[in-house]
């Protein structure tokens, strides 16, 4: 057992202790015996509103968690963070993904250098780049301006860019068509070519290391059907663009050192929406917008670093996923946009979280021996409802649910906001208060039905709203999340900031690919069964 170990301390016992009280009480009956519960479990900040009433908490659940929180140090962790400070330690990096949006002014320091200066020239060559091809002045290998935009890139160069793309369509450029190749199957760029004319078409290839075999693959697939299809390499340097911090690759790739925009090896991939990366992002909302979306995420950068814990939005949300995984067993958490334009929130949030929190290690080398970070996923609402709800309501796993909703719809489509407004609060409803065999019978519901059709309810959710889905709320979520997920790995006492888990696969695929070029696979010493599967794809293949 080791000092930071949070399990070791007197708040966690306190945690255990309580839990073991409170474990039995019902949402039901928490809303009974306080009407005023709603209001004390909400906060409303950054033009957010969440609510936390329907989880399984009290007010002395928050004490004690925000007890945690401070007896692990996490007022000094995040100064630490927000200090430039290398806190991802297994990779000597500095974290500094919130220099990215810290349009204020303020300098962030690292190694005893200001790091905003680069952060603003890089964002203002992206500026003009991003007006250049939006106002088709830009123009191709053959004169012609560009219609179609390209991202090539894969994990946090793809994930981030390719949601918020989605999630901000609404204020894109329609006459620019933006597209995300990330997948190393070959179907994915195949079929996103077979519909470009490249005289028109524009390649981002984003790839921090400017190594990553997928991102490579397809930018070699997509730098041959240029060149084919326009006659000369010469085409390149109008059809292909790169966002790295690996200046070299790039230029061998044959892309102008002015034409890379640059990032910095303190943005880890998955954080790294708000840098460069978001170029294709910026081309298709637009400067001004992506600005706003960087705004958003500085405001609840800003709450994160101030506002005491118990009305700390990050904080809250961290410490209600610590009670759920670590003192009642959750194994996987879901985030339920009901929006159609966040879709891909979830596969985001996938990365984020679960690159980040899924460790098994602690900071001091050691087996856990207690669970950290849960499986995340989700499908926007109302789709989720139709497909696996059913678990959520009468499955034998407690899922905690984060909902996410908008007040005002984007579009004036009728009733549908309102009914997609009200499926979502009724669905936290549900799972809160379920219905009991009393009610059903009451409905002359036949006896032999009753067990099947009860809801036991106290099933817990939060519910996080905004007026409506625009670039600065939808950087204060994306932010919101990024914290979120921070506050965790502090209490967790993992290295949130490195992914070593990556690496087995990568090299092993490696040795793969080798044995399959030389047409082997019996004698590279693997087991039976990776052999038996290599024949079968080597002879058939
Ligand atoms: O999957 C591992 C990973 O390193 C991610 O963390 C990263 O976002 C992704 O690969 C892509 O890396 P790169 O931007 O260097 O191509």
């Amino acid at each position: 057992m080791t000092t930071r170990d949070s399990t070791a301390t007197k708040e966690w016992q306190a945690l255990r202790v309580h839990h073991d009280e409170v474990k039995g009480m019902t949402l039901g009956e928490l809303f009974a015996s306080d009407p005023a519960r709603a209001g004390a479990f909400t906060v409303s900040e950054c033009g957010l509103l969440m609510d936390y009433s329907k989880n399984r908490v009290t007010a002395r659940t928050m004490a004690l968690l925000n007890d945690l929180a401070m007896s692990r140090g996490l007022e000094k962790e995040i100064a630490r963070m927000f200090g430039g400070e290398k806190i991802n330690a297994t990779e000597g990096r500095a974290v500094l993904h919130v220099a990215l949006r810290n349009l204020g002014g303020d300098p962030i320091i690292l190694d005893g250098i200001d790091v905003m200066p680069g952060v603003r020239a890089v964002l203002e060559r992206m500026r003009e780049f991003s007006d250049e091809i939006r106002d088709g002045n830009w123009k191709g290998h053959t004169g012609r301006p560009v219609r179609n935009i390209v991202n090539i890139g894969i994990g946090g160069s793809d994930l981030g860019p390719s949601m918020a793309t989605e999630a901000l369509a609404f204020y894109s450029r329609r006459e620019l068509r933006s597209f995300f190749v990330s997948n190393v199957d070959g179907s994915h760029i195949m079929e996103t070519l077979r519909g470009l004319d490249p005289e028109e078409t524009l390649f981002i290839v984003a790839s921090k290391t400017f190594t990553t075999q997928e991102t490579m693959a397809n930018a070699a697939t997509a730098r041959r059907w240029v060149v084919d299809s326009l006659g000369s390499d010469a085409a390149v340097r109008r059809h292909f663009v790169a966002v790295s911090t690996n200046s070299s690759a790039v230029a061998a790739f044959g892309i102008d050192r002015e034409r890379m925009f640059e990032f910095w090896d303190w943005v880890g991939g998955r954080y790294s929406l708000a840098s460069a990366i978001g170029l294709s992002l910026m081309i298709s909302i637009g400067p001004e917008r992506f600005f706003e979306m960087l705004e958003g995420m500085h405001e609840m950068d800003m709450h994160f670093l101030r506002t005491p814990f118990t009305r700390n939005m990050p904080v809250i949300l961290a410490l209600i996923g610590i009670w759920h995984v670590n003192f009642f067993g959750a194994e996987s958490c879901a985030v339920l946009p009901y929006d159609q334009y966040l879709r891909r929130f979830p596969a985001y949030l996938q990365q984020a979280d679960m690159e980040s929190n899924g460790k098994g290690t602690d900071r001091d080398g050691n087996r856990v021996n207690y669970a950290t970070g849960p499986v995340v996923w989700g499908e926007p609402g109302t789709n989720g409802q139709h497909a696996f709800y059913q678990l959520l309501h009468q499955g034998t796993r407690l899922v905690p649910v984060d909902f996410i909703g908008f007040a005002s719809p984007l579009w004036e489509a009728g009733n549908h906001h309102r009914l997609l407004v009200a499926h979502m609060i009724a669905q936290a409803e549900a799972l809160a208060f379920g219905k009991s065999a009393d009610q059903l019978r009451a409905e002359h519901i036949p006896e032999r039905l009753i067990p099947f059709r009860t809801f036991e309810g106290n099933r817990p959710s939060t519910v996080i709203l905004a007026d409506r889905l625009d670039p600065r709320t939808l950087g204060k979520l994306i932010a919101l999340y990024e914290h979120k997920i921070f506050v965790q790995g502090i209490i967790w006492n993992i290295y949130s900031f490195d992914q070593w888990g990556v690496e087995l696969g990568k090299a092993l695929a490696n040795r793969i690919i080798g044995e399959f070029e030389q047409g082997r696979w019996h004698d590279g010493g693997h087991d039976s069964s990776t052999s038996a599967l290599m024949r079968y794809c080597l002879e058939r293949g």
